[in-house]
């Protein structure tokens, strides 16, 4: 075999419910994820040693640079994950063409690892009796990173736990969004971590995070009204002290129609939900036009996960 590529989707959170820290250093969520039409590509290729190239899909304006490409990109773990329990030696080049921000709130180092992982299992599984199931895939990404398993299953899901162990939601229609993304990632711990002490601060006991019942009746029932009514991010104020001017992006959204604005996981992406796909591109014209974000642009979700090409 000669070269296999892996598409995988970009994913926003419809609802980030962040519960009490746990002893191994994360939280308990309830974590409603939704896959969206932004991709990064995975291309794997037989090689003598394991590498990994980055670059930037045309006209993506993302932070390669910020990218590793020794052994902990997360792509790599995947890589060195599958060869291991296929007993084969991890010699494949890896080449990553991303269009989903870097350290953005998206998900992009885990959609990187998930098809790393089916692109991986390609090459060096048998295709006939296949050692390695689906299973197997989303709980070795599990292993790798808390958002890689939804990564691999894509359209919307719940996941609980660290996020991993995932239940597929029902969704009815297509939902519409601009996602606008700012100079500069944020670091998912330090804002985890700044989330505890913003609730220490104020007091506050960590909820027990439950799922949205009007979050769940929207997306069945493809009411694009009412999920913008029910988007809800635990981690937003924590991604707003440390990234103030991300109000701004979000009231720009608000004033401009969206039906729904958040910050996306741990940001520093803002996700706003438009009524239709031309409302989406107009928003997005008018972030554009506004200053407010880096580069703003529209998607729609559900898509499915890790695809190969
Ligand atoms: O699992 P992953 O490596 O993607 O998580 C990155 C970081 O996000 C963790 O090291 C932790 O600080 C934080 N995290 C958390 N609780 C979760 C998931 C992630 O605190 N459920």
């Amino acid at each position: 075999m000669t070269a296999v590529t892996v598409r995988v989707p970009a994913k926003v959170n419809l609802q980030l419910g962040v519960g009490p820290l746990r002893d191994d250093g994360y939280h308990d969520l309830v974590n409603v994820f939704h896959a969206v039409s932004l991709f990064d590509e995975v291309t794997a290729v037989p090689a003598d040693r394991l590498s990994v190239t980055v670059e930037a899909a045309p006209d993506a304006r993302v932070a390669i640079e910020a990218v590793p490409t020794t052994g902990d990109n997360l792509a790599a773990r995947a890589a060195r994950l599958v060869a291991e329990r296929l007993g084969v030696e991890p010699l494949v080049g890896l080449r990553i063409r991303k269009a989903i921000p870097v350290a953005g709130g998206m998900a992009g180092g885990s959609a990187d690892a998930a098809a790393a992982l089916v692109a991986c299992a390609r090459l060096w599984d048998d295709p006939d009796t296949p050692r390695l199931s689906r299973d197997d895939l989303m709980e070795m990404g599990g292993a790798i990173g808390s958002d890689v398993p939804f990564a691999l299953l894509g359209g919307t899901a719940i996941g609980v736990g660290r996020g991993e162990r995932l239940t597929p939601v029902p969704a009815s229609g297509t939902f519409h969004w601009v996602f606008a993304t700012a100079d500069g990632g944020l670091s998912t711990p330090a804002v985890y971590a700044e989330c505890d002490r913003l609730r220490e601060e104020r007091g506050e006991r960590a909820p027990w995070p439950r799922a949205s019942e009007e979050l769940m009746a929207a997306l069945a029932d493809g009411d694009a009204k009412a999920l913008g009514a029910a988007l809800h991010n635990d981690l937003q104020p924590a991604a707003l002290t440390l990234r103030p001017s991300l109000r701004d992006t979000l009231a720009a959204g608000r004033d401009r129609g969206a039906l729904g604005a958040l910050v996306s996981g741990s940001g520093p992406t803002c996700a706003f939900l438009a009524e239709s796909g031309n409302h989406a591109a107009d928003l997005a014209a008018a972030l554009n036009g506004a200053d407010v974000a880096e580069q703003a642009f529209a998607a729609h979700g559900p898509v499915p996960g890790a695809t190969l090409l």
